[in-house]
């Protein structure tokens, strides 16, 4: 008999959760409010992200959207509703770092990689998991785990980069590679917020075919205020407003929808610029 208590959902392994996630929907958030001081910056969210699913999320300064996403890495905890990853695991009941083992990852605005190290050992110390960062530098990586850093560094672009120290690296160039230590712990589910900030025009190119490559075996959920970055993307767009959905859809879709245009007009000042 299968004992169904509070701790036994903490004790599945990764990898018969990942049966799980391999189909249907990777993340749930139901009916999630979330006040600061009174004001409701979460106002009864409903937000789904499908397995491998590309998802680019905009609104306007304040929408909600940065919290959104602290509320599903565990930063920010909700005063209602439900967090789900999967259909096992509830995201509600995990610290940070337990969220983190679970496969999600997040990409904050400004890359965080090691300046001293080359793009390789930043790559391996990514790697590192359980086994710790001294016991990764101590130890010989085998040959798969070789070319896995390799494989990785010509999807992020920095193949000929691997022994150049992270420090010299272009804005855009980090950024990859910040990218690219994230993939090296197998996300299912990876959060980026704004990556296009402060990128050259061809640096966002390439982010794009990044992104577009690597989304299916990773779900990926991009939040972006520049509409050029969003519309090549060419992903599913979720329009945020006062902390819920105000729009879903092709960005066709929610560019024609009038309520997403009364919003994106009403914030003059705002470096949204306009969702038309
Ligand atoms: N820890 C906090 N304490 C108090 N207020 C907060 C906190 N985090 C967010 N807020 C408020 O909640 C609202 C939503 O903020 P959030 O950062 O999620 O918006 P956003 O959609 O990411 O905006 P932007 O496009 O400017 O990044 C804002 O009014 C913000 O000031
Ligand atoms: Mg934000």
């Amino acid at each position: 008999m299968i004992r169904r208590d509070r701790t036994f959902e903490f004790l599945i392994p990764r990898q018969v959760d990942n049966l799980d996630l391999k189909q249907g929907t990777a993340l749930y958030l139901e009916d999630i409010s979330v006040s600061f001081d009174g004001f409701k910056a979460i106002n009864n969210l409903n937000f789904y992200v499908n397995t491998g699913e590309l998802r680019a999320v905009i609104g306007p300064n304040g929408a909600g959207k940065t919290t959104m996403m602290d509320i599903v890495t565990g930063k920010t905890r909700p005063d209602t509703g439900s967090a789900w990853f999967g259909r096992r695991i509830n995201l509600l009941r995990l610290t940070e770092a337990e969220i983190a083992q679970a496969g999600i990852g997040r990409k904050f605005q400004r890359p965080t990689v090691f300046e001293n190290l080359s793009v390789f050992d930043n790559l391996e110390l990514a790697m590192a998991g359980p086994r710790g960062v001294w016991a990764t530098l101590n130890a010989f990586l085998t040959v798969a785990e070789h070319e896995r850093i390799e494989e990785l560094a010509e999807t992020i672009g920095l193949a000929d980069h691997l022994p150049v120290r992270a420090a010299i690296l272009s804005h855009g160039q980090k950024q990859w590679l910040e990218i690219g230590m994230l993939i090296m712990q197998n996300p299912l589910l990876l959060l980026i917020d704004e990556p296009a900030a402060g990128m050259t025009h061809q640096e966002i190119d390439r982010t794009i075919e990044l992104l577009r490559r690597l989304a299916g075996d990773h779900a990926i959920v991009v939040v972006e205020h520049d509409m050029d970055f969003v519309r090549a993307l060419d992903a599913p767009v979720t329009v945020l407003h006062q902390g819920s959905v105000l729009a879903e859809g092709s960005m066709a879709h929610v560019q024609s929808d009038a309520l997403v245009r009364e919003v994106y007009l009403g914030t003059e000042g705002a470096h949204t610029g306009e969702a038309a």
